[in-house]
């Protein structure tokens, strides 16, 4: 029979989704601190999902994007000594790190630039990664797990990152993952506070919104980084429609920031249609997005769109508390994999 070791082996990065399946199956599904001797110290990290409310891709051209955090999706990482070369322990691979295969060269990445950083030794280092954050969503799982791994090492050294350190970092994996990163996802996955990120800045947003936001995965898998490569293919054929395009996204964030700060539902819900309107000339729509937009839409949301990068992953949609179920129902419906709705507090299932 074969194991999630034996796929995670031989699995390009897009075959990910089957070993989702795998772990769902309760196959392969690492023991905690496997060798662990007791009395030795552990380091944990943790980091928590986030949705991108406007200006996903255009915030890799230096416009502003919008995001806020989803607690109750998170990754959890723990990093020990052991007496046998360094390991990585997952739901996707376990085993020697050297061994990992291709698709885990980010969290290997985070692990050998935290370890550089914190002047510590890869010998008899171990590092288990665990998490709800769905792969390939638009839900930032790849920086939330970079995030828990640098932080678990780091403090298994002793040492608590400063933010640059700690940004630079988990930048260091999310290029290995996606290519060329803008950073949003590094922050708004760390930080417990709705931001605005623009040119490697995050500042943190008022939200008085008195309206629910409610997220529903597709099902299908995206991927960021050829959905980041499709937006600058296209980019180079037709430069002067597609920079109209990104910049009129990267407007449409600043202005959904004051109604934020000043509950304007209406009007946000306008623009994030008209974001998804964009985002669809931009080519990264897909049918199971537009389908679950449609449906929030019929059922009285004042706005829905992807969040993320798009080709799949997830959708976001805004609707009064009144219309929350009606909502919920019709995603569910329209053949929504899962639904979560967030509240001020972040998010609940
Ligand atoms: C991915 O979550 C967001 C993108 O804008 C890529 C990035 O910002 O690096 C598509």
């Amino acid at each position: 029979m074969l194991t999630s070791r034996d796929l995670a082996r031989s699995a390009p990065p897009d075959l990910l989704p089957g070993l989702l399946e795998a772990q769902a199956a309760g196959v392969g599904v690492a023991a905690a601190s496997a060798g662990h001797q007791p009395g030795l110290p552990i380091g944990y990290g943790t980091a928590h999902a986030k949705v991108i409310l406007f200006g996903e891709h255009s915030v890799v051209y230096g416009n502003s994007a919008v995001a806020v955090p989803m607690f109750n999706l998170q990754m959890q990482a723990r990093a020990w000594r052991i007496d046998a070369p360094p390991r990585f322990e997952s739901a996707y691979y376990s085993g020697e790190l050297r061994h990992a295969p291709d698709f885990m060269a980010a969290p290997r990445a985070a692990i050998e630039a935290v370890v550089e950083q914190v002047g510590g030794s890869l010998d008899g280092l171990a590092v288990s990664l665990h998490g709800s954050i769905p792969i390939g969503r638009g839900l930032g799982s790849s920086a939330a797990a970079a995030g828990a791994i640098v932080d678990a090492v780091a403090r298994l050294h002793g040492t608590e990152l400063a933010e640059n350190d700690r940004f630079a970092l988990v930048q260091v994996a999310e290029r290995v993952a996606h290519g060329k990163a803008s950073g949003l996802d590094a922050y708004a996955t760390t930080t417990p506070h709705p931001i605005r990120f623009r040119e490697g800045l995050a500042t943190v947003l008022t939200n008085c919104l008195n309206a629910t936001l409610i997220v529903a995965d597709t099902g299908v898998y995206g991927s960021t980084r050829q959905a980041v490569e499709l937006v600058r293919t296209l980019r180079g054929r037709f430069r002067r429609r597609i920079d109209r395009v990104i910049e009129e996204l990267g407007a449409l964030a600043e202005l959904a920031v004051s109604d934020l700060a000043g509950d304007r539902v209406q009007e946000l819900g306008a623009r994030m249609n008209r974001a998804q309107e964009l985002l669809a000339q931009l080519k990264v729509s897909h049918p199971a997005i537009d389908r679950l937009v449609g449906a929030a839409l019929k059922a009285g949301a004042f706005g829905a769109k992807l969040t993320g990068a798009g080709l799949g992953g997830c959708i976001v949609a805004l609707a009064h508390a009144d219309s929350v179920d009606a909502v919920t129902q019709a995603l569910r419906e329209a053949g929504a994999a899962q639904i979560w709705t967030l509240s001020d507090h972040g998010a609940t299932a």
